[in-house]
């Protein structure tokens, strides 16, 4: 059931029977020849998941649509101070051919106007010059995922006939905006306006500005993400030319139109739509185009200023290490300490987009008390620059005053492995374990906590409490002894169940394995606790895999033995009742935590 699919079909479906009153463009002579019945419409999510309807598959000249595009290119090659020289970027309020310059510099109003993109493709034209259109055909196609080719007969006929175009280019000369000769950029700006897409190709271009220049099915870069909200912005602006004010105000998406017939809308994050449809309007945009881009966003309720961020959902859950804890399960001594120190350890879980509004939120909740801060950024999934600069500062801050941040689970987020952890003032671990582990450890460390080095003994163990030498001496001749090295798996995952391990020295790791193949931890225990014990009970197989952290040895008893042997009836009695106080305690740490999500 795909209800997006749905609706765009329904769309798709009522402008298909509706009356169009456009006209073809008939100033290119070639494109007065298409059949003006092509109507096509994709959308397409940031994912690279495509809803295509109608003629998608139909090839077109892009026209217009190349532009920003190109402009992308032009300030990723000269840096945006530089390009703006050359091309402002105020809306002109005039048609796409009109000669809007500035009357003292002759600089063009913005680069989506003929004369401002003429400008960006002669800038190109500067550094690259007989390869200037064979780089802006192969950057283009790696916004589409396939490679492009041109119309030559669209070409030939707008060149034939560019005289406007020309006019144009001459005068940018005249101004010395254009510094070359004029002809051969010209050229290369013909044929970009002459490279054939089809719909979903065109879709698939405006997703990769949607996704911060990565093209969302081939993963490739076609423009840093620095620069994209330059591009997305004089689409805003300028886009759709002298009809750009009302389209931005009903439609709110950064657009381009073609006289080709195309309008490519995007909205950043989410996706990008692609209509084609060549009958155009007076000011020379697509008529379905326009309509049907500002049903769906009305439909879907698509304008950028509709903003859907949760911005008070940014703090999963806030508490501290006196409810939370590494997985490691330390002795009485230690978890005394802990509950008795962990109260200025702070964690604050965080979720969702980190941006200033959510940064703002969450640090006003940082109470004074805190003395360490650690932020699990597990679950957030952007980062902007903007948040990071708060974070950093935030960390300086910490430094300063003699406190602690440390920031972990933040590998996913680029801008933060791309940052020279040198020069900040927070720690960073990989995981949340890993920075409870190190926190744990320096609470025990400096109140003067040393841990039990020495074997544990059988009386000592913690599920044998209470039994009797007698019973002790019974159960002893029933149970195996054995060494395991470093690292050697002791229990796998899914075998069958027989024994129970009680640990006598070392230390083991509990993992299982997360649907992405991962291991994650469930627990490190170490000596006088047992593992294995849970199928005592329900005789299920092995839930988790068991390795030996250190060199390890313990003592392994059937579980059969404490059925078969009628003088172990007591010891089972025993080893059941600290199983289950085990347990009780085991569940109460798990419903402090659960508690700590309500
Ligand atoms: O420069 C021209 O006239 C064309 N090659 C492109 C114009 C265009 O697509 C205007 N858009 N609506």
């Amino acid at each position: 059931m795909n209800m997006v699919h749905k609706i765009l079909k329904e769309l798709y479906h009522e402008f298909r029977g509706m009356d169009n009153n456009g006209a073809l463009a008939n100033y290119i002579p070639e494109l007065s020849k298409v059949n003006p019945q092509n109507f096509g419409i994709v959308l397409t999510t940031v994912d690279g998941y495509q809803y295509s309807f109608g003629d998608t598959a139909i090839e077109f000249t892009i026209q217009s649509v190349s532009k920003p595009f190109v402009y992308g290119m032009a300030i990723q090659e000269y840096g945006v101070k530089k390009v703006l020289e050359k091309i402002s970027v105020e809306p002109s309020g005039d048609a796409f051919n009109s000669i809007s310059l500035y009357p003292d510099s002759g600089r063009p109003f913005n680069p989506m106007i003929n004369a401002g993109a003429i400008t960006a493709t002669s800038l190109l034209w500067q550094l690259h010059k007989a390869e200037t259109f064979d780089r802006i055909l192969e950057t283009l196609g790696i916004y589409a995922g396939s490679s492009l080719r041109i119309d030559e007969a669209v070409y030939n006929s707008e060149s034939a006939t560019g005289h406007r175009n020309r006019a144009i280019a001459y005068l940018l000369r005249n101004f010395n905006i254009l510094q070359t000769e004029v002809e051969a950029p010209l050229d290369a700006y013909f044929k970009q306006c002459s490279i054939n897409v089809d719909c979903c190709q065109l879709s698939i271009m405006g997703a990769t500005l949607a996704s911060n220049g990565v093209n969302p099915l081939t993963g490739k870069k076609a423009l840093k993400s620095k620069y994209i909200p330059h591009v997305l912005s004089v689409m805003a602006s300028c886009g759709m030319y002298d009809y750009s004010g009302e389209w931005i105000y009903n439609v709110g998406l950064p657009a381009k139109s073609g006289v080709g017939g195309a309008v490519l809308a995007v909205l950043p994050g989410q996706l990008s739509i692609s209509v084609y449809s060549p009958l155009l309007d007076a000011k020379g945009n697509s008529v379905f185009g326009v309509e049907l881009c500002k049903r769906i966003a009305e439909r879907f309720s698509l304008h950028l200023y509709k903003t859907p961020r949760q911005i008070k959902q940014v703090l999963r859950r806030q508490l501290t290490l006196r409810t939370v804890r590494s997985k490691y399960k330390r002795d009485e001594w230690a978890e005394d300490l802990l509950e008795q120190f962990g109260g200025d350890v702070h964690l604050m879980e965080l979720q969702g987009e980190l941006c200033f509004a959510t940064c703002e939120l969450f640090m006003r909740k940082i109470s004074d008390e805190c003395n360490t801060l650690i932020l699990s950024v597990r679950r957030c999934i952007t980062l902007d620059d903007g948040a990071l600069n708060l974070l950093v500062k935030l960390g300086e801050e910490f430094q300063e005053s003699g406190k602690t941040m440390l920031i972990t689970d933040y590998n996913h987020l680029e801008l933060f492995s791309s940052l020279d952890h040198k020069n900040t003032g927070f720690l960073r671990f990989n995981t949340l374990d890993d920075a409870l582990f190190h926190l744990e450890t320096t609470i025990l460390d400096s109140n003067g906590y040393k841990p039990k080095e020495e074997p544990v003994q059988l009386m000592d163990q913690q599920l044998l409490k209470g039994l009797t030498p007698w019973e002790l001496n019974e159960l002893k001749k029933h149970l195996l002894y054995k060494l395991y090295k470093h690292d050697e798996i002791i229990i796998k995952k899914g075998s069958s169940a027989k024994n129970i391990f009680f640990l006598e020295s070392g230390r083991v790791i509990i993992q299982d394995t997360s649907d992405e193949n991962k291991d994650f931890t469930l627990a490190i225990i170490n000596a006088g606790n047992s593992f294995g014990e849970m199928a005592l009970l329900d005789k299920q197989k092995r839930s988790a895999n068991v390795k030996a952290q250190t060199n390890v040895s313990c003592f392994i008893m059937l579980y059969e033995i404490l059925d078969k042997m009628e003088n172990l009836a007591t010891v089972k009695v025993k080893i059941l009742t600290n199983l289950g106080a085990s347990l009780s305690s085991r569940l109460r740490t798990a419903n402090k935590e659960i508690a700590s999500f309500t």
